[in-house]
């Protein structure tokens, strides 16, 4: 079959290779020239597992190519992705700029009946406001030329994108026209295997659905985090505490570990979405609102707990600071809880030393060059010279690292841990302080 993708960021980048994977043609089209000239070279936007060989085999096979040719990108495919970016807007709701342009784009110069994808998370309604969108411009065009809007939201995870997008736990279809259904359900024939993956709705449920996963989800942080705020006012151990209700199946253990808040460019912004979406309907979002004031809190916990142990004289001193990104196996820095702890750590004269197996350069260009920022290039040799130990990003190089080497190099013996990767027990054995979230501090 023949597919457009719009957008080859991470979704439409992996959506369109994993298409191709399995043997439709595909395009993919964007209006950055120099992306689009760099992947024709081979050499991908992002980092992602796994997707840079599949690009480069389907690229090479001719089924995936790339091109900035909007026309011949929409003349292409009789399904058309819609997967660009929808930025928040300054009062937190999604600009649909992008999505509204790609709409016209399609309407413009479509020449053939059209089913137009929607695989952007955009608020519920979006899909009403593409078809009406592309209907203006078709009937100024004098034409009644068929096309059908499809809400079709995306569940990748940044770092096993190839993987969610290969095996998928589901995929939604929203739609009213049993002809599209049957399309889309060829379409994703190959990833529907097992038992049947396909959730057919309305489109608008389907929309809401995206949104309603991510913040589920983050609900389950904050409301973990909350718990780890409360256990260490109360001597509790939150890691017990996750371990003895994760065996309930009803809550199960995943998405319950508490840290130094959610980040990355969905959870922080899907909340803010929704909470604007409810409040324009006169509906205030208790919970929501609270997912998101207890994420922002969480953020600025490690700080808490450095200026406490020291008791405010924190000016001059170094930080060793492990881990950038999001969250492991990404480069991605979007909203990462590091971001606003060196920030914090800057405003009181602290200098940070800072080391990421893939940030580095994403970190650079975000802060560029300081004196109070000095990027390595290893783990062991953040540690040089500084007086503690902070960790943001759980990287499996940081979970059984040289406790020893720690030891003799810091000033001050203490680790200020923002993912509770380490046993307090054993850091008390090896000497050192250890500070994790909701686990109070080990002397
Ligand atoms: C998230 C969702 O998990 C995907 O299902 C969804 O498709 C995607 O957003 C999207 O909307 O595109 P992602 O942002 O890649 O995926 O990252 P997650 O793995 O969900 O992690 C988000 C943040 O939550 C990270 O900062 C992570 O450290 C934090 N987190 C996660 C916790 O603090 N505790 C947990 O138990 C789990």
């Amino acid at each position: 079959m023949k597919v457009t993708v719009f957008g080859t960021g991470y979704v439409g980048l992996v959506q369109g290779t994993i298409l191709a994977s399995v043997g439709h043609e595909v395009i993919c089209a964007d209006i950055d020239e120099k992306k689009i000239a760099d992947l024709k070279n081979g050499s991908i936007p992002i980092y992602e597992p796994g997707l840079e060989p599949l690009v480069k085999e389907n690229f090479e096979s001719g089924r995936l190519k790339f091109t900035t040719d909007l026309k011949l990108a929409v003349e292409h495919g009789e399904f058309q992705f819609i997967a660009v970016g929808t930025p928040p807007d300054e009062d937190g709701s999604a600009d649909l700029k992008y999505v509204l342009s790609v709409a016209e784009t399609i309407a413009v110069n479509m020449q053939t009946p059209k089913i137009i994808v929607n695989k952007s998370t955009v608020p519920v309604g979006t899909a009403d406001k593409v078809a009406a969108s592309v209907q203006k411009k078709l009937t100024e065009r004098n034409t009644n030329l068929l096309f059908h809007v499809v809400s079709n939201p995306e569940f990748l995870k940044e770092g096993a994108a190839v993987n969610d997008c290969l095996r998928p736990d589901r995929i939604i279809i929203g739609t009213n026209n049993s002809d599209v259904e049957e399309k889309m359900r060829e379409l994703y024939a190959p990833f529907n295997r097992n038992h049947d993956k396909v959730i057919v709705m309305d489109i608008r449920s389907a929309e809401l659905t995206k949104y309603a996963a991510n913040c589920m989800l983050a609900t389950k942080i904050s409301f973990m985090n909350e718990m780890a705020n409360l256990a260490e006012k109360l001597g509790a151990d939150i890691e017990a505490v996750r371990h003895g209700i994760g065996s309930d199946p009803r809550i199960g253990y995943q998405f319950i570990y508490p840290g130094c808040g959610y980040g990355g460019s969905c959870f922080p912004k899907d909340v803010k979405a929704l909470i604007k979406t409810a409040n324009d309907l006169d509906y205030k979002p208790e919970l929501l609102e609270a997912v998101e004031l207890v994420n922002e809190y969480q953020k600025t916990k490690l700080f808490e707990y450095f200026n406490a142990h020291f008791a405010g004289n924190i000016t001059g001193k170094t930080v060793a600071l492990w881990g950038l990104s999001f969250k492991p196996n990404t480069d991605d820095m979007r909203e990462a809880s590091s971001r606003v702890l060196i920030e914090a750590l800057w405003e009181h004269g602290v200098k940070v030393q800072a080391y990421d197996p893939e940030s580095m350069n994403e970190c650079q260009r975000i802060y560029g060059q300081r004196e109070d920022l000095a990027l390595v290039g290893t783990k062991e040799s953040a540690l040089k010279n500084a007086d503690v130990l902070m960790v943001c990003t759980e990287w499996s190089q940081f979970r059984a690292p040289d406790f020893e080497l720690i030891k003799e190099s810091l000033t001050d013996k203490v680790i200020f841990d923002g993912r509770n990767m380490y046993d307090p027990k054993l850091m008390n054995k090896k000497g050192l302080k250890y500070y994790a979230i909701g686990r109070g501090a080990s002397v």
